[in-house]
């Protein structure tokens, strides 16, 4: 057994950060940290605030004001391979799928090593059982490995989800960062999809944005709400409370 490695930091912190979109400011005053291990699902209705807060852990979008540190690093401050390196770190699944359709499988799948590879030597790597072998791995652990030389089109929305999942295995992220990864999916996909990217084993830890809490409370441990762009609660999944949720939902 390994020792266990002194407690870095947090993954995510943002202090007092806001957005804005030109005059529309979207979200205000985020004080937020979100610590290894946590399963963080960010609730709230349209228009609240989530993709914009994913955005902004990810080091996507720019706060307004305030400040985002990744595994401590101020993201806003870095540029060129320091950032890279960083990003690396981190895996993002969206609502809107990332593939490329045209291709097959295994090259979506590839594309996950993109982050840490020059693109011709991913392309080319797949000319190496190595890296083959790795991408039937990951296609296996989504249960897609009859899918690895089909043409990604061909794929259900919920298989091309696990794709993207596939893709995520082959990166190794430390965080992941989800938004909206299940709303296009029915029931039993979505809770399918949930149950891998809330794995432990893809990631340690994980963002998500759901739209159903009871989703939240199967695959999460914590619960942030956000109303019209602030942070309304943040609490253990097992405290979330049904007068909470319509609160949350409640037409203002
Ligand atoms: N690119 C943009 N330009 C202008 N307004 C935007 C943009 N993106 C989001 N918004 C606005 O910011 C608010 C928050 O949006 P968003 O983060 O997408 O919320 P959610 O993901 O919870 O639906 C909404 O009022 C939305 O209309
Ligand atoms: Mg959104």
């Amino acid at each position: 057994m390994s020792e266990p490695r002194p407690a870095g930091p947090p993954p995510i912190r943002l202090r007092d950060v806001a957005r804005s979109y030109g005059r529309h400011l979207a979200l205000a005053g985020i004080d937020l940290e979100v610590r290894a291990g946590e399963r963080v699902a960010i609730l709230g209705a349209s228009g609240a605030g989530k993709s914009t807060l994913l955005a902004l852990m990810g080091g996507s979008l720019a706060p307004t004001s305030g400040t985002v540190e990744l595994f401590g690093q101020d993201i806003t401050r870095l540029a060129g391979s320091p950032r890279r390196r960083l990003q690396r770190r981190i895996g993002t699944v969206s609502q809107r799928l990332t593939l490329v359709e045209q291709v097959r499988v295994l090259h979506n799948v590839n594309a996950g090593r993109l982050a840490e590879w020059s693109t011709g030597r991913a392309l080319g790597s797949l000319l190496w059982p190595r890296g083959l072998d790795e991408v039937r791995d990951a296609l296996d652990r989504v249960d897609l490995g009859w899918a690895l030389h089909e043409r990604t089109e061909r794929l259900s929305g919920g298989e091309r989800q696990r794709v993207a999942i596939a893709r995520l295995l082959v990166q190794c992220p430390e965080l992941v960062l989800a938004d909206e990864p299940v709303s296009s999916l029915d029931p039993v996909g979505a809770a399918h999809v949930l149950g891998l990217i809330g794995d432990p084993g893809l990631a340690r830890t994980l963002v998500v944005s759901l739209h159903q809490p009871l989703l939240a409370q199967e695959h999460c441990t914590r619960a942030v709400g956000l109303r019209e762009g602030m942070v309304v609660f943040d609490v253990p999944v097992a405290e979330l409370e049904q007068q909470r949720l319509h609160d949350l939902y409640a037409r203002a």
